[in-house]
C-alpha cells in the first residue's frame, strides 16, 4: 500500500549535507520528548496516542449519532472557532464534491459553519436560509466560554427553540465540550443534549481526530474509521528511523531553513479542494511556533490560481521564504481535453492529454523556477485524497508540528497570544469584571 512522502530533492540543495544529517540524532531526541511526554506543555499530548487509543466503541457511538441527526437534517450547522472549527471543514470540503452544494436529493445533510466569525450579516443570512430547512445543530467549544460560537449558538438555539419546540430541539442539539467546566457544560447538562467530551490533555487545533472533527465529519456522510486508520498508519511511520521518516525529515528541513532566514512557509496546493487544508495547517503552525518572538510565519497559496496573484512575489520578491507543496498523485476523475477540427486556440498538441498531466507539468515548471529564484521546495506526495490519506496527512502535519516546536525550544501547545486581543475586546464591550481594563483602554482611545 501506498502511504505519504515526503520528497527534499529541490530542498536539500539549498541547506548544509552535514548539518542536515545531524538532525537526525535532534529530530530524535525531540520526537522521544514527545513521545515520552517529557518536553514543554507535556500535559497536552493527548493526541498522540489518539489514532491507537480511539476505540471502536467510541467511533459507532459518533457515527450512530451521526446517523440520528442526518435523519432529521437536511443541514448540519456546526458551530466552532479556530480548532473546533478548522480541522472538521477541513476534511469535508477536501472529500465532498465540490458542487454538492448546488445538488438537490443528497443522501447526506449540508455541513453549515457558524460562530466562526462575528459578522452581523453572515448569520443574519444564514438564519434567513435557515427559515424553511430542517436543521440540526452541532455546537463545539473546549473551554465553553468562547465569544464567538457562544453568540451564534444563542442566536441559532432560539431559532430551533421557536421552530421546532424545545422537547424536539433537545434532539436536534448535540454539544462537544469539556467534561465539567464552562459554560456549554452547564447549559448541556440542564437541558440534557447529547454530548461528547473533549479531553483536558487535548488542544483544540490538535483535536481533528476526537468528537470535535469526527462528528462534523461522519454527518457530512465520509467514513471517520479511515480517517482514524490513516492517522494510525502515520503514527507507526512516525517511529520509523530518519530516512524512512517523513515527520522527522519535514522538521528538520524546515528549522534549517528558517536558520537560514527562510522565516514564511508557504503550503501550496494544486487542487482546491485542499484550500481548507490549508487554513487549518495555519492555525496549527502559526499558533504553535509563534510566539516568545520566533517562528516561521505559515502562509497558502492555491495553483494554479494564484501563480496569477502572488506568483509574481514568489519567484522575485523578498527572499525570506521556503515552499511546501502538498501534490496529489491520482485524480478522482479523468477529463481529456478534446481535439478541435479548427485548432483556433492551438491547443490541439495537448488534445487527448488527462488535464491532470498539465497540471502536474504546472506544478513541475513551478517548482524549478521557484527554486530557481531561491524558493527551496519541500513536496509532500499524497497518493489520493480518501479519507485514509487525509488521516495521515494531518497525523504527518501534527507530529511534525510538535517536534518542530520543540527545536525552537517553545511550548507548541500553548497559545498565550490569543488572550491579547479577546482582554481589549471585553474591555470594549464593558463585559461585567473587566471595569479597569474598560477605564485603561476608554483613556487610550479618547
Ligand atoms: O487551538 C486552540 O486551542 C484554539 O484555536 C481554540 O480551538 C479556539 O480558540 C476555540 O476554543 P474553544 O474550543 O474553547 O471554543
Amino acid at each position: 500500500m501506498k502511504h505519504l512522502q515526503i520528497d527534499l530533492r529541490n530542498a536539500l540543495p539549498f541547506v548544509n549535507t552535514e548539518n542536515y544529517k545531524s538532525y537526525e540524532q535532534l529530530t530524535k531526541n525531540e520526537y522521544q520528548k514527545v513521545t515520552n511526554k517529557t518536553g514543554k506543555g507535556n500535559d497536552f499530548l493527548g493526541w498522540v496516542n489518539l489514532p491507537e487509543n480511539i476505540s471502536d466503541h467510541h467511533l459507532d457511538e459518533i457515527i450512530s449519532t451521526a446517523n440520528n441527526l442526518k435523519k432529521i437534517s437536511e443541514y448540519i450547522v456546526v458551530i466552532g472557532i479556530g480548532g473546533s472549527y478548522l480541522g472538521a471543514k477541513a476534511v469535508i470540503e477536501a472529500i465532498s464534491g465540490q458542487f454538492d452544494h448546488f445538488k438537490k436529493g443528497s443522501s447526506n445533510p449540508q455541513i453549515l459553519f457558524a460562530g466562526q466569525n462575528l459578522s452581523e450579516d453572515y448569520h443574519y443570512e444564514l438564519l434567513e436560509f435557515l427559515k424553511d430547512k430542517k436543521y440540526s445543530i452541532v455546537v463545539i467549544s473546549k473551554s465553553g466560554t468562547t465569544t464567538e460560537p457562544a453568540i451564534a449558538f444563542r442566536l441559532l438555539r432560539k431559532d430551533i427553540e421557536e421552530r421546532f419546540g424545545k422537547t424536539e430541539a433537545t434532539k436536534r442539539i448535540v454539544a462537544i465540550t469539556d467534561k465539567s467546566k464552562g459554560a456549554l457544560r452547564n447549559l448541556t447538562n440542564q437541558e440534557g443534549y447529547k454530548s461528547f467530551i473533549i479531553d483536558d490533555d487535548i488542544g483544540g487545533r490538535y483535536s481533528v481526530l476526537t468528537p470535535v472533527g469526527l462528528l462534523p465529519i461522519a454527518c457530512a456522510g465520509f467514513d471517520i474509521k479511515q480517517l482514524v486508520n490513516g492517522a494510525k498508519s502515520m503514527m507507526d511511520i512516525s517511529a520509523k528511523s530518519f530516512s524512512e521518516n517523513p515527520v522527522f525529515q519535514y522538521a528538520a528541513i524546515r528549522h534549517i531553513l528558517y536558520s537560514q532566514k527562510k522565516t514564511v512557509e508557504i503550503l501550496a496546493n494544486y487542487d482546491p479542494r485542499l484550500n481548507f487544508m490549508a487554513e487549518w495547517w495555519k492555525q496549527l503552525y502559526g499558533e504553535s511556533e509563534g510566539k516568545e518572538n520566533k517562528g516561521i510565519f505559515p502562509a497558502s497559496v492555491s495553483l494554479t490560481t494564484d501563480l496569477h496573484s502572488l506568483g509574481q512575489y514568489i519567484q522575485e520578491g523578498l527572499r525570506n521564504m521556503f515552499e511546501t507543496v502538498i501534490s496529489v498523485d491520482k485524480t478522482k476523475y479523468k477529463l481529456e481535453i478534446p481535439s478541435d477540427n479548427d485548432n483556433f486556440d492551438k491547443l490541439n498538441y495537448l488534445a487527448g492529454k488527462p488535464l491532470d498531466y498539465v497540471n502536474k507539468m504546472a506544478e513541475l515548471g513551478t517548482t524549478l523556477a521557484h527554486v530557481d529564484g531561491n524558493v527551496p521546495n519541500i513536496k509532500i506526495l499524497l497518493p489520493e485524497i480518501s479519507e485514509f490519506y487525509l488521516g495521515e496527512l494531518i497525523y504527518f502535519f501534527e507530529k511534525a508540528c510538535a517536534v518542530s516546536g520543540y527545536l525552537l525550544d517553545i511550548n507548541p501547545f500553548d497559545q498565550p497570544g490569543v488572550e491579547a486581543y479577546k482582554k481589549n475586546m471585553f474591555a470594549l464591550l464593558e463585559k461585567p469584571g473587566f471595569e479597569e481594563e474598560t477605564r485603561k483602554i476608554k483613556d487610550r482611545i479618547s
